[in-house]
């Protein structure tokens, strides 16, 4: 097969390493890529607001499959406007909006009996406000839209939930994605991701990941993308697995079928588990990044056959094969982030596979420049390594690190200790 991988990140690296492992892939070309993939793949022509550019570039490379990485693209149609032309891997724009929307996505979830917090949307700040006050602390305000991983607050206080209130409605500071917001109770627990693969009728459940959202050790410091990942998540234990299968994976694969727009595509369940019992924080309509370089070293399946299946409706009815032992990503950001961050920072040369196959650098923000690679983002490089156990993948991930230390990067040093029993 044909492919054009669109994105950029850590994420579509692992996605370009996995599918390129596929006897079936002939040719892969990937949009707009970043500093780890070769010259030679990278598309020209196509600008990812136009999907005539990627329609030409279909036609014109015989492309027989489109494996779309990030949100953006899916939330805006890219799958409805191409899907005739190619098999498109991602959701049609209706079932994106369970990212695209939290309003959308809670009305959906309190509608197919999915659990979830109870939350209420506003679009005037002094009705959002009025509502504060009946609810109790902490209270989580979400913008309604995509915001680039910034719209949540999780307020400790009253002054802190107005102020983020104001922001959004008043201020607009995420512009139209802000003009709606969600007010939410808190949902205490753990946090895991589970990425399930979809074809309209069924999901197949990928085993649990964690992500480790703040940018500082010990959980401190503004949320950002992902500073780091593990799988597998020891307190995913299958009676969980289970329950998130039925409680919320097979009611969206249902609910989105009832209402017209079959779920096809990767769907992302972020989840807080309390006591055993899974609750929906949000879902995304993409893989997860860190967590794919993770999980996908672990995955024993034909990726290019999954997205193929997914895209077509007609995945395996068998659960996905995973390998055993566990794998850990750990992700080196520009000082700053994820606010105002270094860029132009050089980076060294790394091999993506080091000669005992345990550790695997996947690029992120980079570019190529001059014969030179160089920091472009936030979230720079990903450094994945495995083990038998996530004490050995954690061990032999910080020993690299140690040895490469990269000026102008930086990295939490406790990832992965959470899933350490
Ligand atoms: P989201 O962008 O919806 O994933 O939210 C970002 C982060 O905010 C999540 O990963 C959680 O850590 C936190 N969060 C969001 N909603 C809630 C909630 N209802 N209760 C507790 N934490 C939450
Ligand atoms: N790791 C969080 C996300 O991809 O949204």
């Amino acid at each position: 097969m044909r492919v054009l991988l669109l994105g950029s990140g850590g994420r579509e690296h692992a996605i370009f390493w996995k599918l390129s492992q596929s006897p079936d892939l002939k040719e892969i070309f990937v949009f707009p890529g970043n500093g780890g993939f070769p010259d030679r793949v990278i598309a020209k022509g196509i600008n990812l607001n136009d999907f005539e550019s990627i329609r030409a570039f279909v036609k014109a490379n015989q492309i027989d499959l489109i494996f779309v990485g990030p949100e953006q693209p899916l939330v805006d149609g890219v799958t409805d406007a191409l899907e005739k032309d190619c098999l498109v891997f991602g959701p049609v724009r209706r079932a994106a909006m369970l990212e695209g929307s939290k309003e959308f996505s809670k009305t959906f979830m309190q509608k197919h009996g999915i659990p979830t917090a109870l939350a209420k949307s506003f679009n005037v700040s002094s009705e959002a406000i009025a509502y504060l006050k009946t609810r109790s602390l902490p209270i989580v305000i979400k913008a309604d839209g995509l915001a680039a991983g910034k719209g949540v607050t999780v307020a400790q206080t009253f002054a802190d939930a107005e102020a983020a209130i104001v922001d959004a409605l008043d201020r607009k500071i995420f512009g139209t994605s802000g003009a709606t917001v969600l007010i939410e109770d808190f949902l205490k627990g753990e946090e895991a991701s589970v990425f399930a693969i979809c074809d309209g009728e069924r999901a197949l459940p990928m085993i649990a990941a964690q992500d480790h959202k703040r940018v500082f050790d010990k959980d401190q410091g503004p949320n950002t993308g992902g500073m780091g990942a593990y799988v597998p998540v020891p307190f995913m234990k299958p009676d969980v697995m289970r329950r998130v299968q039925t409680d919320v994976l097979d009611r969206v694969v249902a609910g989105m079928k009832a209402e017209g727009s079959p779920y096809r595509g990767l769907l992302y369940a972020g989840l807080m588990v309390d006591n055993g019992v899974p609750s929906v924080v949000e879902f995304n309509c993409r893989f997860g990044d860190p967590e794919t370089q993770a999980l996908l070293r672990l995955l024993d399946e034909d990726l290019l056959h999954l997205a193929r299946q997914s895209a077509q409706g007609k995945l395996p009815d068998r659960p996905l094969r995973f390998a055993a032992g566990a794998v850990i990503c750990i992700v080196l950001a520009a000082d700053g982030y994820p606010g105002e961050y270094r860029k132009n920072i050089p980076i060294p040369e790394l091999k993506t596979v080091d000669s005992s196959g345990d550790i695997i650098f996947f690029h992120a923000g980079t570019a190529a420049q001059a014969g030179a690679t160089v920091s472009t983002g936030g979230r720079v490089l990903n450094l994945t390594a495995s083990g038998k156990d996530l004490a050995e993948a954690r061990a032999r991930a910080y020993a690299v690190l140690e040895k490469i230390q990269v000026p102008g990067l930086f990295y939490r040093k406790d990832i992965g200790l959470k899933g350490i029993l």
